[in-house]
Order: C-alpha cells, then structure tokens, then sequence
C-alpha cells in the first residue's frame, strides 16, 4: 500500500478505536475502579471450577491463545503452563488499570497484555490458535462485532470459548444485582448467540448452559 494511503488507513483505524473507546467509557472506568481488589473475589473453588473448566478446553503445547477481557489474568497461569514455552498466552483488556495489574501479576516470557477492545483487535488475520472470553463477553458492548473481530484473528479450525461459572439466568440475575455499568449485561439466549456464531461464520456451535457452569465454543470455519 502507498505511504500515503496507508497513514490514511492509520489515522482512520485509530479514529475508530478513539471512538469505540469513547463510547465504551462507562464500562472501562467501571473496571478500572475494580482492578485494585479484583483478585480477591475470586475463592478457592472458584478457582478449582475454573481449572477443571480450562483442563477440558483442547488447549496444546505450542498454541497461541488470546484471552479476550483478561481482567488480571486469571486464566494466564492456567493457560501458560498447558502451551508451554513455545506458545503464549495473549490477554487483552481495556481497561487499562486491569491490562497493568495482568502485566505486573505475569511478567512471563510467554505472557503478554494488550490494551486493547475487543471489538477492534490489533492483530493480523489467523493469529491465534484458540481465543477464550472468560466473564467478558457480556460486557463486550458490540457482541456480534467482538465475535466478528476474534473470527478474523483465529486461524481456520481454531475454537473460541465463552466461559462463566455460572448459568446465563444466574449472571443476569448477579448483573442486576450489582447495577451501574453492568446492570443489563447479558449472556444472548441461544437461539440468539447461535445466530451470531453463524453470521461470523462459526461452526459446529456447542452451548452448555447449566447453573454454576456457562460453555459456549464454535469452530472458526475459514
Ligand atoms: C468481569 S471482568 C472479567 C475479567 C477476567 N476475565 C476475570 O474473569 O477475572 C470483564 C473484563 O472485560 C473487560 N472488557 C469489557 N469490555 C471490553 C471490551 N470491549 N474490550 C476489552 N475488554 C473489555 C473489562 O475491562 C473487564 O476487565
């Protein structure tokens, strides 16, 4: 591409990501104020759950993963560990209190944090092996967009996860409960989220939605 078209290109990705960070701002300076504790909320059989979720996530040595609204890191160890050396783990977040509280709590060669939104990824095309939102996705205020955008930077057969430890019932009941930013944010219905799976291209859509466990995943089918 020309150097004058391509600065064009530039200025007007970043005029995007200004723009969708404008128009996302309740939600990250809901996070932000959250990043200092946020580790704490987490028990031990959270924990455990979580683990025993990640351990059924066909995660391999050697994968690239990208870990969409990654808060601190829970997942990074988890997933670090499972790729080893020769893969890494990728956390994006935009909120940029939790991307540096990830930062500080991972300072591992095979970890890295983004700051970033989900809805508009600063990565190439195929990126990454395996992408996995774990409670994020119902912040993601442009659902179909964020699913869009990790349907790009997956490479062909990659899977992307949807992961909470509780039902869809369950966090809309919690989301309520809690208000402010988050207090309408929603896991879609099935039908819904199937469709949106489909409109990016996402096959071989799974949805376990039980209480105390939420798994949706589809296959990147490019
Ligand atoms: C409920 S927290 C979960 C954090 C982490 N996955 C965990 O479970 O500890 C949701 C995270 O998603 C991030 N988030 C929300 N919308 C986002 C977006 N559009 N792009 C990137 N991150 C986003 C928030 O900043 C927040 O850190």
């Amino acid at each position: 591409m020309p150097r004058g078209k391509r600065q064009k290109e530039l200025d007007r990705q970043r005029f995007r990501r200004l723009f969708s960070r404008m128009s996302h701002d309740k939600h990250q300076k809901f996070f932000d104020q959250l990043a200092a504790e946020w580790d704490l909320m987490f028990t031990a059989e959270d924990l455990e759950l979580l683990a025993h979720i990640v351990d059924k996530l066909q995660v391999r040595e050697g994968m690239d993963i990208l870990d969409l609204g990654c808060g601190t890191g829970i997942l990074f160890d988890m997933l670090r560990r499972k790729v080893d050396r020769n893969g890494s783990v990728t956390g994006v977040d935009f909120s940029i209190e939790m991307a540096e509280k990830a930062h500080r709590n991972f300072p591992f060669a095979n970890v890295n944090v983004v700051d970033a939104d989900a809805t508009d990824l600063p990565f190439a095309d195929s990126t990454f092996d395996m992408a996995v939102a774990f409670s994020a996705f119902p912040h993601f205020s442009n659902q179909q967009q964020a699913i869009d955008e990790t349907h790009r930077i997956l490479k062909p057969r990659a899977r992307f996860y949807i992961v909470h430890l509780v039902s869809s019932r369950e966090l809309s009941q919690l989301h309520h409960k809690i208000g402010g930013a988050v207090k309408h944010d929603e896991i879609p219905p099935e039908a819904k989220l199937r469709q949106m799976f489909d409109h990016s291209k996402f096959v071989d859509v799974v949805i376990d939605d039980h209480p105390g466990r939420y798994l949706a995943s589809g296959v990147n089918s490019k």
